[in-house]
């Protein structure tokens, strides 16, 4: 099985600050990141896509125009104009002046603190490879940074992670599905060597947990936000839970380990 860093995974459950602390700040935002780091989450999820004139940029819509002031198409806007926008306003006013991150920005400033999720949204691929396609681009980000053991690359779509695991085989690796797809990690465990399955929380039961743990592939639901929620999902024995609020779930898990 392939290792993040051991004292941090030996977690139980791991807590995974979806798109940051996302419930008190702005999602994907460096102050929601921050807010993750200070609140003790073992790992941050972000959302990576690419740009017009091809930057990576940690955003989780397809468009500008429900977490920033500006609209659009991101894949149809630069990174300059992209940088000018308010990522924090339509949250809350007290956020005014926050930033969309680059990839390169959140794990530079996060990679040494805390283990990252990086997911590659559907909407960055591309069904011809490209020399700077996003794989290529967080792989070389990966590789320049030295932090492959703290960071594990997911997507909801499998050519994605063919493609990283092609660029490096040493990655973590983990899958991403949605409600109707719970039997396909089972088909795609056969042709990649995955670090973990990350399903939509409600499809969970611990017979395919149990079934995923003899692949030697760990488990970690998304999204969890209820305490209750989360002891029920630790008693199937997942390995972690995403959530939006990392403090609530460290505090209401806190002492509460199935195994
Ligand atoms: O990685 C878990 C979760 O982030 C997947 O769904 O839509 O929030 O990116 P979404
Ligand atoms: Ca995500």
């Amino acid at each position: 099985m392939k290792t993040l860093q051991r004292e941090i995974i030996s977690e139980n459950p791991v807590i995974i600050a979806h798109r940051g602390f996302k419930s008190l700040y702005p999602e994907n935002t460096m102050s929601s990141f921050e807010a993750a780091i200070r609140a003790g989450a073992h790992m941050i999820e972000l959302d990576v896509t690419l740009t017009r004139d091809r930057k990576m940029v940690v955003i989780h819509d397809d468009t500008l125009d429900r977490t920033t002031d500006g609209k659009g198409w991101i894949h149809e806007t630069d990174l300059a104009e992209i940088r000018v926008l308010d990522a924090g306003s339509w949250f809350d006013p007290r956020f005014k002046g926050e930033k969309v991150p680059t990839l390169e920005e959140v794990v530079a400033c996060c990679g040494r603190r805390i283990l990252i999720n990086i997911e590659i949204k559907e909407s960055a691929y591309e069904p011809e490879e490209f020399p700077d396609g996003i794989e290529q681009q967080v792989v070389s980000l990966i590789h320049s940074r030295k932090c492959g053991n703290q960071i594990l690359v997911s997507s909801f779509r499998p050519e994605i992670l063919f493609r990283v695991a092609k660029l490096d085989s040493g990655l973590s690796l983990g899958l991403l599905t949605e409600e109707k797809d719970a039997e396909s990690i089972f088909h795609f465990a056969e042709k990649i060597d995955l670090y973990s399955w990350n399903p939509e929380a409600m499809i969970v039961t611990q017979g395919l947990v149990q079934k995923t743990h003899r692949q030697n592939i760990r488990v970690f639901p998304y999204t969890v936000n209820s305490v209750s929620e989360a002891k029920v999902l630790v008693e199937k024995q997942v390995d972690g839970i995403f959530t939006d609020d990392p403090a609530l779930m460290l505090q209401g898990l806190a002492g509460f380990r199935q195994r």
